[in-house]
């Protein structure tokens, strides 16, 4: 490892350390700003990890995101007046706490008890509510018309499954109600960095548009993050897709 890599690792891991954000030391080559993943890496296989699988990740003593929202998320959300929220597969729930922080009245859910359990303890450090519900989203329900905002945050499943709960997500949606999906892109294997390795997880702007239920598009694009890695820094290419319910 090269001295100033060293240098520039310890510097990130002392900064995690500070802001108890343990999620940041997880990384080796790649620490920051690290985005989350969804693919069984520790064993190369490149399929979506079933709950257990996520258990089990969940299962150390580190956080394995951050505790900030994710940027876009924080970009788009922050624009907006507090109302009825959904964080879809929500983690550890850093997005959803941190709309709760803002007035939000949010519903997490996630099919890892174990994010969950961890989501809820950040919540009361943070002395807001959520609502948990652990469900799988292939199956999971919301009232027809009841929500201000969908948020999806790095949820990378086969096509046919994102189709299907998007669309029933989009159903979700209150007139002027916003769905926001933010993922790993395909060209990001080729063109970026970090992030799942297996295409057919991951998406590009049109085919998210594609999977929306009559909605109307306001953002789809790639987007960027800055990425440290031994090479350098370098830049990670995200979906985001933001889409509206006409009023
Ligand atoms: C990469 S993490 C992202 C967590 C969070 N959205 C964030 O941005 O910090 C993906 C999450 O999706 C959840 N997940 C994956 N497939 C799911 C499914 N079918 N139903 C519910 N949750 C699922 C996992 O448990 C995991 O917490």
């Amino acid at each position: 490892m090269r001295a100033e890599v060293a240098t520039f690792l310890l510097e990130e891991a002392l900064e995690a350390h500070r802001s108890l954000d343990y999620g940041r030391l997880t990384g080796r080559a790649v620490v920051l700003p690290q985005e989350p993943g969804q693919v069984n890496s520790s064993t190369d296989s490149l399929r979506p990890m079933d709950s257990a699988a996520w258990n089990e990740r969940y299962s150390g003593q580190e956080l394995l995101w951050s505790r900030e929202p994710n940027r876009f998320v924080a970009e788009v959300a922050g624009a907006l007046p507090a109302g009825r929220a959904a964080d879809l597969a929500c983690g550890e729930g850093r997005n959803a706490i941190w709309l709760a922080a803002r007035g939000w009245k949010v519903v997490g859910v996630d099919f890892s008890a174990a994010a969950l359990e961890r989501a809820r303890l950040l919540a009361a450090q943070a002395g807001v509510e959520v609502e948990w519900i652990e469900a799988n989203l292939t199956s999971y329900e919301q009232v027809p018309s009841s929500l201000d905002l969908v948020i999806f945050s790095y949820l990378h499943l086969p096509a046919d499954s994102m189709r299907a709960i998007l669309v029933r997500a989009c159903s979700w949606l209150a007139p002027g109600g916003l769905l926001m999906l933010i993922g790993h892109a395909r060209r990001n294997i080729e063109q970026g960095v970090g992030g799942p390795q297996e295409p057919s997880l991951l998406y590009e702007p049109d085919e998210v548009v594609s999977w929306l239920d009559g909605l109307e598009v306001e953002r789809a694009e790639n987007v960027f993050r800055e990425v440290g890695t031994d090479e350098g820094t370098r830049r990670a290419i995200d979906t985001l897709v933001t889409a509206k319910r006409s009023a």
